[in-house]
């Protein structure tokens, strides 16, 4: 097959990981015959410096030309926050593009690899794998934002907005996901405070009861993040609003014992998709070779089985990381005691693919 991929780099750990993942995404190609043709741009801080603009028009226009974007991280360190090249960066480059191409339903794997069980913070973990149905362009990252004041005070307003066609888009990719899996939907929400939450409630309780093969779990926002800790295994598809999403998907990236683990596609009702790492840019550890590819390769492999149906090619890759990992070979954020540097890491990737 012939295809081509918007790669956007980004910033802090970004480049270096985009780089390395591009070098096994080269030996799929070959030992597939395949062909990629990668279309570079700029986004986030690294499209500032440039164009003044956290996501240019060029960069929206590749995103268009191509049959996929693979996406590595923006933002800046905590510190630069105010500073013009960071300010608003996330919500003027992601959420931009998440909203321009309509990526409604992110789809986030958590899955404890047997050589990690030491790193979880969790016991009994081998059982862990579930995958959070994050629904990505409603709640209240999309709602009204407002600043004003009142009797000399500064208030902020954050609105949480809803309409049931986007609540049924993606309970549907929930639960057709469920019919291949353990056929179990555990629904996120906080449905005893927040008339959003009752509509989703509403809404997927309806889809349910005409769906006799899914069982239905609903279960409160808060309950979930204890039951995540206690006892993750229960959990086959989570299926929840943004904001929600966005925190229990981080927790679950936790789980399977480093953030630098975690995938994720994002996808519009076309099958047109994003795929990136979960977790942030780290601009802390950017530019020392020692951050975790992983959950940028493992992106690729999810661009490969949703974008491409390519589901051979992202298992090889999927395989690859484990065996990889179980043959003790990690990046510092798992092994402490003589760690892989990224690029050592990849290099065993190719080996196994090889
Ligand atoms: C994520 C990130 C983004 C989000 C940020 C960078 C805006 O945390 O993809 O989980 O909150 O959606
Ligand atoms: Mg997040």
């Amino acid at each position: 097959m012939k295809k081509k991929i918007a790669i956007l780099p980004g910033d802090g750990i970004g480049p270096e990981v985009m780089r390395e993942t591009l070098r096994v995404l080269d030996c799929i190609e070959k030992v597939f015959n395949h062909s990629f043709d990668y279309l570079e741009s700029e986004v986030g801080g690294q499209a500032y410096d440039r164009y003044q603009s956290h996501c240019p028009e060029k960069t929206l226009k590749i995103c268009e030309n191509a049959d996929a974007i693979l996406f590595g991280s923006v933002g800046g360190p905590v510190a630069e926050q105010q500073q013009a090249k960071w300010k608003n960066c996330e919500i003027n480059s992601i959420l931009k593009i998440r909203k321009h191409f309509n990526f409604s339903t992110n789809i986030r794997p958590v899955i404890i690899y047997p050589a990690l069980a030491n790193s979880s913070p969790i016991k009994n973990s081998q059982s862990v794998d579930f995958v959070v149905f994050r629904e990505l362009l409603g709640g209240i990252y999309f709602g009204r934002h407002e600043r004003t004041t009142k009797d000399n005070q500064k208030i902020a307003i954050d609105e949480s907005y809803y309409h049931e066609n986007q609540i049924k888009q993606i309970a549907h990719a929930a639960f057709n996901a469920a019919r291949s899996r353990k056929k179990r939907v555990h629904l996120i929400d906080k449905a005893n405070v927040l008339a959003t939450s009752k509509l989703w409630r509403e809404i997927v309780m309806e889809i349910a009861q005409d769906d006799s093969e899914i069982e239905l779990i609903p279960m409160f926002v808060d309950n979930c993040a204890m039951q995540m800790v206690i006892n993750p295994a229960q959990f086959d598809i989570i299926l929840t609003e943004n904001m929600f999403g966005d925190i229990l998907s981080d927790l679950g990236a936790a789980l399977s014992g480093s953030i630098g683990m975690m995938p994720s596609a994002s996808l519009n009702s076309e099958g047109f998709g994003l795929y990136e790492p979960a977790g942030g840019s780290a601009p802390d550890i950017a530019n020392q070779n020692i951050a975790n590819p992983c959950a940028q390769l493992l992106s690729a492999a999810m661009m490969l089985r949703y974008s491409f149906h390519a589901e051979e090619e992202a298992q090889a890759i999927e395989k690859a990381v484990k065996k990889t990992l179980s043959r003790g070979i990690a990046t510092r954020d798992i092994k402490k005691e003589k760690p892989a540097s990224t690029s050592i890491f990849i290099d065993a990737i190719i080996e196994a693919l090889s």
